[in-house]
């Protein structure tokens, strides 16, 4: 059956067998083992935003998978002088296997998904990055072994997509979430009330007092994601005193670790000791991008084709 990763939701009831797959192929790839499960098909990836690691890393992963990806830059293919999504994603499942879509609307990703006969994944929209979270939580069971039970604390904007899909996430893989974030950036209401019903302890606030007391793991992502650059100096300061520094890292559990899903704005939403410290993991979480969605593809592709 032809399934699509547009919400963290849509991997509730695999999400650990796509790590568990995602961390074996990394180990086999590692070792000189040959991982080429998708050998002779492609991904079509189509950009809106601009990326540095999405792109590479599904491109990179699709060639160890024995592939090949197209890079698709919207602004280049017939959608960006109108040509319709439906027709777009009818047109392309023709050719590709697999489609990632970068886009500017969680919307314009709902209807890709729904013409598209081949399966789509979200390398980003306005409301999720769930690739990003799983890859995230790859490399959190990677560094602590376990997941269920551990305490997360987001720091920054809680109402981006990060924010959203880090309490989807959390809550699939049963770690405590706390978001700590001024009021105007709070998360959506659904994003909340869909991680409480999975049991684990949702806590929202915009306090700072004891905010990392009790961290496992902290993460937070840039102020100003893509598409609110003409809000960048009010929210420069609205966020003020939300840096994720020493000081914030040091009230965390000792064995704390951070994560950024990068890119990173130094000295705003993380200082660069902390982000460069001994405590940080954001280059192991760049490089698992590619495991995580090799995992995802190779599981997505036998799902359809069992
Ligand atoms: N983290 C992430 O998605 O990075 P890019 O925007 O560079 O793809
Ligand atoms: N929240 C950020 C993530 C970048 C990978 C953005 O949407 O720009």
């Amino acid at each position: 059956m032809k399934r699509d990763l547009i919400s963290m939701l849509d991997v509730k009831d695999d999400l650990h067998d796509i790590i568990k797959l995602s961390i074996k192929l990394k180990r086999q790839s590692k070792k000189g083992k040959r991982i080429e499960h998708l050998k002779g098909k492609t991904l079509g990836m189509m950009f809106e935003k601009s990326s540095t690691r999405t792109r590479v890393s599904f491109e990179t992963g699709m060639t160890l998978l024995g592939g090949h990806a197209i890079f698709l830059s919207t602004n280049d293919i017939q959608l960006g002088r109108g040509e319709s999504i439906e027709d777009t994603a009818l047109v392309l499942s023709r050719y590709v296997d697999m489609i990632m879509y970068r886009a500017k609307s969680n919307d314009a990703m709902k209807e890709l998904a729904k013409h598209a006969t081949v399966p789509v994944i979200n390398g980003l929209d306005n409301k999720e990055h769930p690739c990003q979270v799983i890859t995230d939580l790859m490399t959190i069971q990677e560094h602590k072994e376990r997941l269920k039970g551990l305490q997360f604390v987001y720091l920054g904007d809680g109402n981006n997509n990060m924010a959203h899909s880090y309490l989807l996430g959390c809550g699939i893989a049963g770690m405590n979430i706390r978001i700590v974030a001024p009021k105007q950036y709070w998360p959506e209401k659904y994003y909340l009330e869909e991680a409480k019903k999975f049991g684990v302890n949702v806590e929202v606030t915009d306090s700072l007092q004891n905010s990392t007391t009790g961290a496992d793991v902290i993460a937070t992502d840039t102020w100003v994601s893509m598409g609110d650059e003409v809000e960048k100096e009010k929210r420069i300061k609205q966020f003020k005193g939300y840096t994720v520094d020493r000081t914030l890292m040091g009230a965390a559990k000792p064995d704390a670790i951070f994560l950024h899903c990068l890119p990173a704005y130094y000295g705003y939403e993380v200082t660069k000791d902390v982000a460069h410290g001994p405590q940080s993991v954001i280059f192991d979480e760049a490089e698992n991008r590619m495991w995580a969605q090799i995992g995802i593809m190779v599981k997505f592709y036998r799902d359809m084709f069992p």
